[in-house]
């Protein structure tokens, strides 16, 4: 028997994520994020599962979208950063590929290239995030320099990302929202504004494109859920079985520094999942776990190739059991990520981008 950790990624609801966002935005075109190998869960397989539904996808750089060529994947591609060096203009006119401009010298190189056909370019303004782009009124002039190349870039809009789209305490984003209001009816621009919190909970923020990342693979990113994020399925269930079984009497710890002490007599299961696969070390006792489908905890610290989990109260439960790391459980309980990311002090992103190329990813097909 080979290790028992899997990562399952269930293609069939990526679809009903995507496809989530994009009606609760009717009047606007939905790109796909699917950067930083869409977040963990493979890109091409992910691309390829949403290539019939997405106009687009976006990723964070060149690299990311010739792996997304090379396997046959035709739609447009998206670049949330532009292009590093300039060098790079030549492969963004070769491989098909749209663009965003958040810096000087990327405008001067988009203007000092001829493309073969003109480049369709996002312009990047900053609206308060404050990482990348222009402030509002040089964006207006670098604008009116981009629709004067018609040769060289197509179909420009305004882009911008917001700093707290998923708080409850609306007003920095209304902050954000007034000036990219602002600046898009000066210029009579297309704009897209919205990742997955927006697109969840922030119909005004709804432009002629969405970019929702985080959403489509299941997590809700709000600080208060919606209806809509509770309709998000999970997409990554990260699986694996219990490997040994310890009994310890009251008072014995368990594992490293021996975090946690049995406080009466406890039976404890050893899972083959630990920080070498990217299962986060930060876990404390008490992060959900589910053991055949029931809810139990890790009980001491995550080492790099197993964690503990308290069965004691699990008689039926011994070598083999099925453990469910987040995801969905064979009798069909969820264990959300988001649940097990407050429980490491993070969020699920970075849970999800953090499982290791040592975990198989085990693919189930959406239906045709
Ligand atoms: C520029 C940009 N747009 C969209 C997204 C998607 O965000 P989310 O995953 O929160 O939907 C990201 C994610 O980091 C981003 O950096």
């Amino acid at each position: 028997m080979s290790r028992p950790l899997v990562a399952d990624i269930d293609l069939e609801a990526l679809r009903h994520n995507y496809c989530l966002a994009r009606d609760l935005a009717p009047n606007s075109q939905t790109v796909a994020v699917i950067k930083a190998d869409a977040y963990g869960h493979g890109a091409v397989p992910c691309a390829r599962a949403l290539e019939d539904l997405a106009p687009a996808l976006a990723v964070a750089s060149i690299e990311e979208a010739a792996v997304l060529r090379d396997a046959g994947i035709s739609v447009p591609i998206l670049l949330l950063e532009g292009i590093f060096e300039p060098e790079e203009l030549e492969q963004v006119d070769r491989l098909g590929l749209w663009m965003t401009v958040h810096s000087e010298w990327q405008v001067e190189a988009a203007l000092s290239f001829q493309p073969r056909k003109p480049i369709p370019t996002w312009l990047k303004v900053d609206s308060g995030m404050h990482r990348l782009g222009f402030p509002p009124a040089r964006a207006e002039t670098i604008w009116w320099r981009l629709q004067a190349a018609p040769d060289k870039v197509a179909n420009l809009h305004l882009m911008s990302h917001f700093a707290t789209a998923d708080a409850l305490q609306p007003a920095y984003f209304q902050q954000q929202m007034r000036t990219m209001t602002q600046l898009s009816e000066h210029l009579g621009a297309p704009i897209c504004l919205a990742n997955s919190p927006a697109t969840l909970a922030w119909p005004e923020a709804h432009g002629s494109w969405n970019r929702p990342g985080v959403m489509l693979y299941g997590s809700d990113p709000l600080e208060a859920a919606n209806d809509a994020s509770r309709a998000l399925k999970p997409v990554m269930t990260l699986r694996s079985r219990i490997i040994a079984v310890q009994e310890l009497a009251t008072g014995e710890p368990v594992g490293y520094g021996g975090r946690w002490k049995a406080r009466r007599p406890s039976r404890i299961g050893v899972v083959a999942c630990g920080y070498g696969d990217g299962y986060d070390r930060h876990a404390i006792d008490g992060t959900p776990v589910l053991v055949e489908g029931q809810r139990t905890a890790i009980a001491g610290k995550v080492s790099m190739d197993m964690l503990t989990v308290d069965i004691t109260d699990m008689p039926e439960v011994g070598i083999g059991s099925s453990v469910v790391l987040w995801g969905k459980a064979d009798n069909g309980t969820l264990l959300s990520i988001d649940e097990v990311a407050r429980h490491c002090d993070t969020i699920s992103y970075t849970l999800l981008t953090g499982i290791l190329p040592r975990v198989p990813r085990r693919y189930q097909e959406a239906r045709a």
